[in-house]
């Protein structure tokens, strides 16, 4: 098993999977229970977190998604829903409007971590109908999907992406 930074250092949105090559049961829980022990906002855990492993409901997920294929292409999607609702109910309007999608985000991010530190890979996706996503996952009223995530073997080692130099975004003061 890799360590924390090494596994940080190896995350890359990959978006070509190994077809036929199913995501084990047991990794499966395993990420699922990485996402679960993130943080959250009074530890209410104001989100939902589906998982889509139908060959159909892929197929709509990428279409949702402006047909970006590789979510089709990967064996599982796991949509992540802000619990706008539960949030609320202890927060008020800053529970609803922010709490809500930062608890997903975080637990999406705790997945997308977990899921290299199993051998795996994942794309987040942002860029989708948040109707047509709530539809497909027969998401209840009160949580909106924020961010999909694409898991599966990876069949493609895409090179680093550059990022901005640190001290553009870090001050210390
Ligand atoms: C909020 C958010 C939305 C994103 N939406 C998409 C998307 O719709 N489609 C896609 O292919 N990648 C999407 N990405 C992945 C980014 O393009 C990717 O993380 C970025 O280019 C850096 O590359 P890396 O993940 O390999 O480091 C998204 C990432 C984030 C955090």
């Amino acid at each position: 098993m890799w360590d924390f930074f090494e596994t940080v250092r190896h995350r890359h949105s990959v978006r070509q999977y190994q077809s036929g090559i199913a995501v084990e049961r047991e990794k499966l829980n395993a990420i699922l229970e990485m996402a679960c022990a993130a943080p959250s906002a009074g530890d209410l855990q104001s989100y939902k977190i589906f998982v889509v492993e139908a060959v159909e409901k892929r197929l709509a997920l990428s279409q949702a998604a402006e047909n970006q294929e590789f979510i089709a292409q990967a064996p599982v999607c796991l949509v992540f829903c802000a619990d706008h609702k539960r949030s609320s109910e202890m927060y008020g309007e800053r529970g609803e409007k922010l709490y809500a999608i930062q608890d997903a985000t975080i637990a999406a991010s705790y997945a997308q971590l977990a899921i290299v530190a199993a051998g795996m890979a994942s794309t987040w996706v942002g860029h989708f109908s948040e109707q047509t996503v709530a539809e497909i996952v027969e998401n209840e009223e009160g949580s909106v999907p924020v961010a999909l995530l694409s898991v599966g073997y990876p069949a493609e080692l895409p090179e680093q992406k550059s990022r901005r130099r640190m001290d553009e975004m870090v001050s210390y003061i």
